[in-house]
């Protein structure tokens, strides 16, 4: 089976693995300082914590913002669960809106949300690895006064107008589970430039003036992200390089991934769209290609959340499928999947 996702480990993991165990600092150590010092260079901002996962990243996140029982918080309807989970967690009251020809937040639905939800918080989500369009919605923060928190666990590097996911919000979630770019396992991290906010942060990972969690990482997790952040930015242009094989074969029989100008897309997954889309699943995984729907549901359905007309989302949650991207494909396996995918939908017929 070519699989939906990889990581790979070296040499060098395993060795920083072992020589921490041989240390005894398995905890609080210099990884996860190194780490959050690098993770906050690369991102472009004054201040990274790390966390033990997204869903902690996105509800700290919420709870330094200062959402509590009410607030509202706008997401969009295509994402991961956890998007959603973390605003019920914190207390607040999640609006689900639609999504762009992009796959993420609509800025012209967001302006009638505020206006009549007037929300504290507002999630854009960077799927698949593409930028939400940060520039309308920080417009739009300015002009109606709400906290921006950017779910980055699919885009760690990608960029819009040059600067990083994770970096134009007032805060950014990042994941590091381990189908991510920058795979610990486990594990997550929080970025922000403003003093107050990190200030808040820091009293809800690591126990402060009001009863608080532990959500810290291990030494463990945090020498993996090191080594696997360092080897980033190559990772990203091999799964670029592999979207872009896929994208000039595809062209003339899908939809393909539209980048909003301006970006840089990490490709955390590469997405298609199509009628017949359960159909192609099926034959592609009878081929021994893990084809997967990312995601088969919208946010408002799995939570009977509030919600605008979301028309497009409910179209692609028909449609979408994601195909291997990861960068540790081979060449062979790359061509496999363009010639088993174009066979699969020229025939109309299965194989098998
Ligand atoms: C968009 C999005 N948000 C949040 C999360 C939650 O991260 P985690 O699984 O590390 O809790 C994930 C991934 O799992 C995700 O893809």
């Amino acid at each position: 089976m070519i699989r939906i996702t990889e990581p790979l480990f070296s040499d060098e993991e395993k060795e920083a693995v072992l020589s921490i165990l041989e240390s005894g600092q398995i905890t609080r150590g210099t990884w996860t300082r190194t780490f959050t010092d690098e993770f906050a260079k690369y991102v472009g901002v004054k201040y990274c914590f790390t966390v033990c996962s997204g869903t902690t990243a996105l509800f700290v996140s919420l709870k330094a913002l200062g959402v509590d029982r009410g607030d509202r918080v706008i997401v969009p309807a295509m994402s991961f669960m956890a998007t959603i989970d973390a605003v019920y967690l914190a207390g607040g009251e999640p609006i689900v809106v639609d999504v762009d020809e992009f796959y993420t937040m609509d800025p012209n639905q967001l302006e009638d949300a505020v206006r009549r939800y007037r929300p504290k918080v507002v999630i854009p989500v960077h799927l698949y690895g593409g930028m939400a369009d940060m520039e309308a919605i920080m417009y739009l923060s300015e002009r109606y006064g709400f906290y921006v928190l950017e779910d980055a666990a699919q885009a760690h590097g990608a960029e819009l107008k040059g600067k990083k996911a994770g970096s134009w919000g007032h805060v950014g979630a990042f994941s590091f589970y381990a189908s991510k770019n920058v795979p610990m396992g486990e594990g997550g991290a929080i970025t922000t430039n403003d003093d107050s906010i990190a200030k808040k942060i820091r009293s809800w990972i690591d126990f402060g003036d009001h009863p608080a969690f532990n959500f810290r990482i291990t030494e463990f997790q945090a020498a993996i992200g090191t080594i696997q952040l360092r080897k980033l930015d190559a990772k990203n242009s091999r799964r670029r390089e592999i979207a872009g094989v896929y994208t000039d074969a595809f062209r003339d029989l899908f939809p393909v991934p539209k980048e909003r100008e301006g970006s840089f897309h990490v490709y955390h997954l590469y997405t298609l769209r199509h009628a017949e889309r359960d159909r192609i699943v099926k034959d592609l995984r009878n081929a021994g290609i893990d084809a997967r729907v990312y995601y088969p549901y919208l946010l408002h359905e799995l939570r009977g959340s509030d919600h605008l007309p979301t028309p497009r989302a409910e179209a692609l949650r028909r449609e979408v499928f994601s195909i291997p991207v990861h960068p540790h494909l081979t060449d062979e396996e790359v061509s496999f999947v363009v010639e088993t995918l174009t066979q699969i939908v020229s025939s109309g017929k299965i194989i098998s």
